[in-house]
């Protein structure tokens, strides 16, 4: 408790005292904002570039801060540094359990009025506004919702092996054994721990079912976690391993997208954000590329969703801050960033006539999870548990799939790193 107060106390006067020394240089940096961000790929970059271009079109100065890292761990990292030099960000694109904590350490700002003005308590899902908002105060602006349990097919290639979009695990395996044995990389992946667990999500979900994914990711029950079907999903994550290219580790999500682009891979696992480079390479959904859910998890989404937490600026930098978060949340902007993004608005009241047909499907797959209790936070990103937790995941996940680790050792470590954490 004492601790919580001196932190919150502490970031208090170092913003304090950033302010002061911002508004001397007020009117230069007036209308301007400064975003730290994580969208450094190709897609990512030109989903991003509609944000900047909406700013530019109300003289808004954009101040790029860019991390590269999915899943946004370093720029969290980056992101400590700066509050902690009392120098935070206008805007920081986060995640779930992220911005609860940042909520709760009493500096982001406060954009009640702004989202009073748009209305949003009336039409941002639940599911994000319970992230947004600490103690009745808005805190980020959601800007999309992205899902986890997502795979990414190239056309040319399943039809050159006659295989169907696959509807089981079996049928998913068999057709990557059908792939590795035309010469081909069965699986395009990046061996990063983040990665690893976005994957594990889909997993997790196709081997466990909804209530399993409740029991073992967000609520940390210790039966699910030391249960034998948890040894099963590690067990196919293994499986999995088995079906990638020999130079997997460490290389970028996007690049393993490449891979299926250029018809050198026949799938990857990945969240929507993969649509992004699909697009951006002028593929077509159907014509080019096939996208369906993890097999097995169809009527499941495991979420995830970036919202810009705002943090505490000066009163220069108030205006554009607020301009900014306003702009996230027009329909107008939703569609122009979530068509290219690979994402859907975050907002339930936008039409999917202009998205394309896996745009479409996302929308209807998160209206028919969200009314079947089947809408369930991504713990790969950051919306099942807590930063320690999920970290606690990616350790044992990764440490499971790059190396020797049996299921069930894996299976043990992974309820006492929990533990650990919680
Ligand atoms: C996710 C984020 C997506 C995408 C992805 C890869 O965490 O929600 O928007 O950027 O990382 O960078």
């Amino acid at each position: 408790m004492t601790a919580k107060i001196t932190i919150k106390k502490t970031f208090k006067g170092l913003l304090l005292g950033a302010a002061i020394s911002a508004s001397i240089t007020g009117a230069a940096q007036a209308a301007e904002v400064e975003v730290l961000h994580w969208w450094t790929s190709g897609g990512e970059a030109k989903a991003l570039g509609t944000l900047r271009e909406t700013l530019q079109g109300q003289d808004i100065t954009w101040k790029d801060m860019p991390v590269a890292g999915g899943g946004g761990s370093s720029a969290m990292t980056v992101l400590r540094s700066r509050v902690m030099s009392g120098n935070a960000p206008t805007a920081v694109q986060m995640m779930g359990f992220d911005i609860l904590d940042w909520g709760e350490q009493g500096v982001t700002a406060n954009l009640n009025d702004v989202a009073k003005a748009g209305n949003w308590d009336a039409v941002v899902p639940a599911a994000l506004k319970r992230f947004a908002k600490t103690n009745g105060q808005w805190n980020s602006a959601p800007v999309n919702v992205h899902s986890t349990n997502w795979v990414w097919g190239n056309k040319a290639v399943l039809d050159k092996l006659g295989v169907a979009v696959p509807t089981s695990w079996d049928e998913f395996i068999s057709a990557m054994q059908k792939a590795k044995a035309a010469g081909l990389t069965p699986l395009a992946h990046g061996g990063q721990a983040w990665q690893d667990a976005t994957v594990f999500d889909g997993v997790l979900m196709a081997t466990g079912g909804v209530d399993f994914y409740r029991k073992a990711l967000v609520d940390l029950d210790e039966t699910a976690l030391t249960s034998q079907t948890m040894e099963q999903v590690f067990d196919r994550m293994k499986q999995l391993r088995g079906l990638v290219d020999d130079n997997f580790s460490g290389r970028d999500w996007n690049l393993a997208s490449a891979m299926v682009i250029n018809g050198q891979a026949a799938f990857q696992m990945m969240g929507d954000w993969a649509k992004g480079e699909f697009l951006n390479a002028g593929k077509v959904p159907g014509e080019d590329f096939v996208c369906f859910r993890t097999p097995g998890t169809q009527g499941t989404v495991t979420f995830n969703a970036d919202q810009f937490a705002m943090f505490q600026v000066d009163e220069a930098r108030h205006d554009a801050q607020m301009k900014m978060a306003s702009a996230i949340l027009s329909p107008e902007f939703q569609i122009a960033f979530n068509t290219v993004k690979g994402s859907v608005p975050a907002r339930t009241d936008v039409s999917d006539e202009a998205f394309d047909a896996c745009g479409k499907k996302a929308m209807a797959d998160l209206k028919e999870a969200g009314a079947n209790d089947t809408l369930i936070g991504s713990m790969a990103h950051g919306h099942a548990s807590p930063a320690a937790v999920k970290n606690a995941f990616y350790d044992v996940i990764t440490a499971h799939f790059n190396g020797d680790m049996s299921s069930k050792e894996a299976v043990k470590q992974l309820a006492a790193s929990v533990k650990n954490a919680i």
